[in-house]
């Protein structure tokens, strides 16, 4: 007979998280999922408005909710939103690197600026929060937990998405070094690797692939729904679900594990 309860596993009342991107999409899905789990979320977002619905929306529910602005692509803005944590919480337990951005382009379209704010968002952000929510977890030695959103385009070729497929392929690499350097201090780091999801993000970017692949709307949505066994697009809770599994102490000895959740899109 196993020694706790699965109730247990997935209660994460005393935890403190920091979600970036929890304003909307994905990691709104994950914030909402964390919060019924009993965790205190910190939502560290550039997005004020939706970050302070979201956090009205937690709170409604009987959840625990603060909206700090945190813009990942500027130096220092981390420390504030682990800071934030702690204060309110009592500690940061669990990291959940959700803000990203995937703006289209070829790669001859590429050009430095565009390159250079992909990879300060989705992969140098990663680190900013990372390094400061590690630097509170040894200190306070009681180990952590830490989600970094990829992608199944980090896995495999994006066409008309070049650089952001390079930058999730980074968070790939990212997540498995960390790995191998934290379990030491009782860390883990794991990723999640989205397929089509319905997001506020998705609905802009579909508009820039379209363009970029010179394909109708309908075409491009037929040429992906072909490839998704479950024959739908995610939503971002089916996100919150996984991310609360990877979370939790049901995951305890799962590290530098890419976890697809994409409907199946990658087994075809
Ligand atoms: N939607 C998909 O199909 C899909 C698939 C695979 C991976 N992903 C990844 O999931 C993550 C979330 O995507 P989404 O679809 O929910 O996007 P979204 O645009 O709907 O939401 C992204 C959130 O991140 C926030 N954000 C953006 N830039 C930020 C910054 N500089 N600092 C702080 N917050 C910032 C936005 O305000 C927003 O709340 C991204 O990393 C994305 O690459 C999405």
């Amino acid at each position: 007979m196993a020694e706790k309860a699965i109730a247990e596993f997935f209660d994460l009342s005393g935890k403190g998280v920091v979600v970036t991107g929890g304003a909307m999409g994905i990691g709104q899905g994950v914030a909402f999922r964390l919060a019924e789990a009993g965790a205190g979320l910190i939502i560290a977002d550039i997005a004020v408005n939706e970050a302070k619905d979201t956090v009205k929306r937690i709170r409604s529910k009987g959840g625990k909710a603060k909206f700090v602005k945190a813009d990942v692509g500027v130096v220092g803005s981390a420390e504030k939103a682990i800071q934030a944590a702690i204060d309110t919480y009592g500690s940061i337990d669990i990291l959940v690197n959700a803000a990203g951005i995937f703006p289209a382009a070829k790669f001859m379209d590429s050009d430095e600026a565009f390159v250079e704010k992909m990879f300060n968002i989705n992969f140098k952000g990663m680190i900013r929060f990372s390094q400061a929510a590690v630097r509170e977890m040894i200190r306070a030695g009681h180990g952590g937990k830490i989600i970094n959103v990829a992608s199944i385009a980090g896995l495999v070729p994006a066409r008309g998405q070049t650089m952001y497929s390079a930058s999730k392929a980074a968070v790939v690499s990212l997540t498995k070094s960390m790995a191998s350097e934290l379990g030491t201090y009782g860390i883990t780091v794991n990723a999640l690797a989205p397929g089509g999801i319905m997001t506020p993000g998705t609905a802009t970017i579909s508009k820039g692939l379209v363009k970029a692949l010179d394909m109708t709307m309908e075409d491009m949505l037929h040429m992906h729904m072909a490839r998704v066994p479950l024959n739908r697009l995610g939503d971002p809770d089916d996100m919150g679900k996984v991310v609360l599994f990877l979370a939790s102490g049901a995951s305890d000895f799962m590290t530098g594990s890419i976890v697809r959740v994409d409907g199946g899109f990658l087994t075809t």
